[in-house]
């Protein structure tokens, strides 16, 4: 069976870009491949949380992971901070990982503008931890929306290199996936770019229905079409984009007809949209609300998760020790 790996950063709740753009496939491939789905709380130390909010942010996403039907007998499902075999194979590809490539790094670009005065070391090499955490299972196949796809060519690069500074084949070069398809993006409804945490703009699983119908009343329009057939602007194009993925085909077809014919009413457009939004995240919430208060069920799922994962890992982590040389006497 292949091994899949994917995580997300315990930096808030669950958005439907996080839900869409990976959690959907997480749940799709746990009947067929061996999956590791994991929280990447090491990765949200860049932005210094302090330690209440970091484990009560822990404890959300993992409740949020399950009720989105993630099945821990299934997938092993961990916290990143369980396995000290990930820090250790870090600190060994950082050795390999170099300052220019790591500098022209799209999202460390990013946050360098976001952020000017927090440009931390962990910042800069963030991109060596993720590869740690796909490499320390061998994984080949990472289910990701479209913005880690730079991430993951990184891990291939580092892979590549240890293999041919070892001279062996052991680190298999992991690919984003998506059943085939393109990579996702789920545009925020601000009518800019991507929706996200540090943007935002965020609709999450465990918004309640007048918090989801007050976001997305507020979504960012135009005056609407003038001519038949005219070309969507990008806010437009991003409220269409996300009724695809939570509506029924003949809703998305009347509003576009709508649309093309000018006849369009942007009101009804969102009034349906965040009904849409409701039904779909609103089963979704109620199970969150129910698994989180579950003290019992999540510390059984953790104890669980980090006993697999770390049997995987130490393999993984014993053998590379081996390939670089630390041999013991
Ligand atoms: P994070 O927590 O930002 O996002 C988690 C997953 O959600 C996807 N995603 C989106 N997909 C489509 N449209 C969007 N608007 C959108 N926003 C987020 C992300 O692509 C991601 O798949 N660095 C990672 C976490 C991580 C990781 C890993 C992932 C750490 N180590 C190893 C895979 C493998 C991150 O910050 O994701």
């Amino acid at each position: 069976m292949e091994t899949v790996l994917s995580g997300i950063r315990s930096t808030g709740n669950l958005h439907l870009g996080n839900y869409f753009g990976a959690v959907r496939n997480f749940v799709k491939m746990q009947n067929t491949h061996q999956c590791y789905f994991f929280i990447a709380d090491f990765h949200s130390l860049t932005t210094h949380p302090n330690p209440a909010s970091l484990h009560e942010n822990v404890k959300k996403v993992l409740s949020e992971y399950l009720a989105a039907g993630l099945d821990p007998e299934k997938a092993t499902l961990y916290i990143q901070s369980d396995v000290p075999e990930i820090p250790e194979l870090y600190l060994l590809l950082n050795m390999i990982s170099y300052l220019g490539e790591l500098e022209k790094t799209a999202n460390f670009k990013e946050k360098v503008r976001q952020n000017p005065e927090n440009v931390n070391a962990g910042l800069l090499t963030y991109p060596v931890l993720m590869a740690a955490d796909i490499l320390i299972h061998r994984a080949k196949k990472v289910p990701v929306g479209k913005d880690q796809e730079q991430h993951l060519e990184m891990t291939r690069n580092f892979a590549k290199r240890f293999n041919f500074l070892y001279k062996v084949e052991y680190f298999p070069e992991p690919e984003a996936f998506n059943f085939g398809e393109e990579l996702i993006k789920v545009p925020g409804l601000d009518g800019t770019g991507k929706m996200g945490k540090s943007e935002g703009n965020g609709i999450y699983l465990i918004d309640s229905s007048d918090e989801i119908r007050k976001k997305v009343m507020k979504a960012v329009t135009d005056a609407g079409p003038t001519t038949q057939n005219q070309e969507m602007p990008d806010a437009i194009k991003n409220l269409f984009s996300i009724l695809r993925l939570v509506s029924q085909a003949e809703t998305v077809k009347f509003f576009e007809e709508k649309y093309a014919n000018c006849e369009i009413r942007y009101g009804d457009l969102k009034k349906q949209l965040a009904e849409d939004i409701i039904r779909f995240t609103s089963p979704i919430r109620e199970r969150i609300l129910q698994i989180y208060s579950d003290s019992e069920y999540l510390k059984k799922v953790v104890a669980l998760g980090r006993e697999k994962a770390r049997a995987s890992a130490s393999k993984t982590l014993k053998e590379v020790r081996e390939i670089i040389g630390f041999r013991g006497f």
